[in-house]
């Protein structure tokens, strides 16, 4: 997705659950924003220099306004603080990137989400795109406590709206039970398609019960499945610029093409927000990004150069 603004005006700031803030983003001039695609991200490069994917949650064919939460993480490596303790309503924010790896198959006749706390944001907008094409769907949205789950009342109303069900999971309230993803998904009908949003292990949880069923199974993450590759020890040539450069151990190929001057896009640098992937021309890929499926990986096609290296002597990257 190429059309973007590229500054966005924080219009309001909300806390809308434990630790959660909702952002309204609006264009600083009060035009109309481009339409985006359900299950899209948006990339800010935030003034403490670090850049930060954030999933789009309101309705996609809204213009007035992207909307994105945020939520504080006491483990987060610092975009989430910042967004909460230096942001205030008026700031305006860089954008570098609007793009979606976790499309939405809107052509599927069921479709069963999975949410755990902020991973709802993805699969909120993808619900009110398919109450618009009149679509079935049900969501599953796992958190602590009804007061860190954000949206409740608003996925109410939407699934009362289309005759569509959404339950929640509170599993640290008396008498609350984690949502048992593999017999969900066993239960489900053989043409449901079925998407999961939340923390590493129930991803890991969705991704062990959908084995089987990849090409109906899609997930997102939001904080990296595997560490980067940093073993170094390889050489990177770029095609199109003409170079030949060396990774060493602790490097990896993103923080060596940017010391030679090559330009490449960015934003989360750690494998999950896709902005830097990067076509390989020959040699393969040692792939370490949370986006790509295994099947694609397979394919060895394209990488990440943020976090993955090589398993051969040299890449040829069209760079
Ligand atoms: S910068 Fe986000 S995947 Fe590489």
């Amino acid at each position: 997705m190429n059309d973007y603004p590229s500054k966005l005006r924080i219009a309001s700031i909300q806390r809308v659950a434990q630790d959660v803030r909702l952002f309204t983003l609006v264009d600083p001039e009060g035009s109309a924003l481009p339409e985006f695609t359900a299950g899209s991200h948006i990339e800010l490069l935030l003034a403490n220099g670090l850049g930060r994917s954030y999933s789009l949650f309101n309705a996609p064919s809204e213009t007035a306004c992207y909307q994105i939460a945020v939520h504080n993480s006491p483990t987060g490596t610092g975009g989430s603080r910042y967004m909460h303790e230096a942001l205030n309503e008026g700031d305006v924010v860089s954008v570098t990137g609007l793009r979606n790896h976790f499309p939405l198959h809107e052509e599927a006749p069921d479709t069963c989400f999975i949410a755990g706390g902020i991973g709802i944001t993805p699969l909120m907008a993808m619900a009110q795109r398919l109450n618009t094409l009149g679509k079935r769907w049900e969501l599953h949205y796992c958190a602590r406590t009804p007061d860190h789950a954000a949206f409740v009342s608003e996925l109410r109303a939407l699934a009362e709206a289309s005759g569509n069900a959404l339950h929640c999971h509170f599993d640290q309230i008396p008498g609350g039970q984690p949502l048992d993803i593999s017999h969900l998904v066993q239960t489900r009908t053989a043409d449901t398609h079925l998407y999961c949003c939340g923390p590493n292990g129930m991803l890991n949880a969705f991704e062990t019960a959908t084995a089987h069923l990849r090409d109906r199974s899609h997930v997102e993450y939001f904080s990296p499945k595997a560490e980067a590759a940093l073993d170094g020890g390889f050489a990177v040539e770029l095609a199109r610029s003409g170079k030949t450069l060396q990774v060493a151990p602790g490097q990896t190929i993103l923080e060596v093409v940017t010391a030679a001057g090559v330009n490449v896009q960015t934003s989360c640098r750690e494998g999950i927000c896709g902005s830097c992937e990067t076509r390989i021309i020959s040699g393969e890929a040692d792939h370490r990004d949370s986006i790509l499926t295994p099947e694609e990986q397979a394919e060895n096609t394209t990488m990440m150069i943020c976090c993955s290296g090589a398993k051969t002597s040299k890449l040829v990257l069209d760079l």
